[in-house]
């Protein structure tokens, strides 16, 4: 396979991707729409991303919800790399129209195309996301697996922030999510992720083409959005470290996600293009380990060298979710991915490039403002 599609490809992952692929002497070809809550509204300035594909792949501005863009982006390609969204979880919960069009809709609108047109496709790589397994799984003493619904605005208002047993409702044990985990999103995001993948894994069957779904868990890394909703946290908690202000941690700090570094992670959806063992799977891609949110706030001070006082406030917002690490077992023994990365090493990186950056405004007492306006800050 030499000549790729990469929709969503001036992005953060996909202009990863982009530049490792090129290494690899591919024929890379971008459909992106540059949309301007990413890129800015100026991006050959305001989108170090973009500027870093410029010039070196085959760039068509334009949109997955246009069929013609599609016809035009598919002509003469191998492969599709689906990465192209909308991604903020919170904001897909009042822009759900537009959520759906674009993320299920766009995805719907390709394999339309690919079903009713000539083409020379053979491998579609879809990108879902951790957001489908909601707080992921857990184990139950007395009820063995189990997968906890939102957490109680009455229990968290008292300080106990544990997931709890849907059936004796008992504090319940965090295990790493596999792949057959239950699905159920907690947000119209997740929603679509999980659609996503659903169509782009039955219709392909049915067309000849091999797919892969690649549920991505907190991708982050020098590039990133500062306003990438999973890893939103380190570009709040680097902006507040370096204007010398406090950090508030929420709940009890013990709260954890899985951290995976962007390097990891393009090399693990190229090792899913490359390799026929990955046709017709989905895969977790993380790192397997679970980073505390005190931990988060304490390895950015460290790198910055900069100490700023640590609050566990007993805050929380409702609808988080408490933990989700992935198993990556099944993508280690089936296409050999193992992470390179590990969190330390990553966030030295990251804080690195986050000090060549001109330092954002502190937008957080904002934030905090507009949540508690909104009754889902507590
Ligand atoms: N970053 C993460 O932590 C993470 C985690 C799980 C899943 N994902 C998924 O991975 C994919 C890439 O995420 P990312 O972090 O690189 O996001 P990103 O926002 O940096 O990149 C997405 C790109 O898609 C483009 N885009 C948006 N709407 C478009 C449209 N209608 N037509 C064409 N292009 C459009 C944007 O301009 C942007 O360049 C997404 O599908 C996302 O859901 C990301
Ligand atoms: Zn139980």
């Amino acid at each position: 396979m030499k000549n790729i599609l990469i929709t969503g490809g001036a992005g953060f992952i996909g202009s990863n991707i982009a530049l490792k692929l090129l290494q690899r002497e591919k024929n890379v070809t971008v459909l992106d729409n540059l949309s301007p809550q990413i890129h800015g509204n100026n991006p050959e300035v305001t989108s170090p991303l973009y500027k870093s594909i410029l010039n070196k792949v085959n760039f068509i501005k334009g949109t997955v919800t246009s069929k013609e863009d599609w016809i035009n982006a598919i002509k003469d390609q191998d492969a599709i790399i689906h990465l192209a969204a909308e991604t903020g979880t919170g904001q897909s919960m009042y822009e759900i129209q537009k959520y759906v069009d674009v993320n299920i809709g766009g995805t719907a609108l390709m394999l339309d195309i690919l079903a009713n047109h000539s083409h020379q496709i053979k491998k579609i790589i879809i990108a879902s996301s951790r957001a489908i397994y909601g707080e992921g799984k857990y184990k139950c003493a007395k009820h063995g697996i189990i997968y906890p619904s939102e957490r109680k605005d009455t229990a968290m208002a008292k300080g106990d922030f544990s997931c709890k047993c849907p059936i004796c409702d008992d504090t319940v044990i965090i295990l790493p999510t596999t792949e057959d985990s239950k699905i159920h999103p907690t947000s119209v995001y997740g929603i679509t992720k999980q659609n996503q993948e659903q169509l782009v894994l039955t219709v392909c069957k049915s067309l000849g083409i091999a797919a892969v779904g690649y549920r991505y868990q907190n991708v982050y890394g020098p590039g990133q959005s500062l306003s990438n909703p999973y890893t939103g946290i380190l570009s709040i908690f680097s902006t507040r470290i370096k204007n010398g202000n406090l950090i508030n941690i929420f709940e009890d700090g013990k709260e954890t996600r899985d951290f995976v570094y962007i390097d990891d992670v393009a090399e693990a959806t190229i090792l899913g293009l490359e390799n026929d063992e990955a046709n017709n799977q989905v895969y977790n891609v993380g790192t397997g380990v679970a980073t505390n949110v005190i931990t988060v706030a304490e390895t950015l001070s460290k790198f910055y060298n900069i100490e700023v006082p640590i609050q566990i406030s007993g805050n929380y917002r409702l609808g988080d979710i408490r933990h989700n690490f992935a198993d990556i077992s099944k993508i280690k023994s089936e296409i050999g991915f193992d992470p390179k990365w590990n969190f330390e090493n990553g966030i030295q990186q990251f804080t690195k490039w986050v000090n060549e950056q001109e330092i954002p405004k502190d937008k957080y007492e904002l934030s905090i403002k507009e949540m508690k306006n909104k009754g889902l800050y507590k």
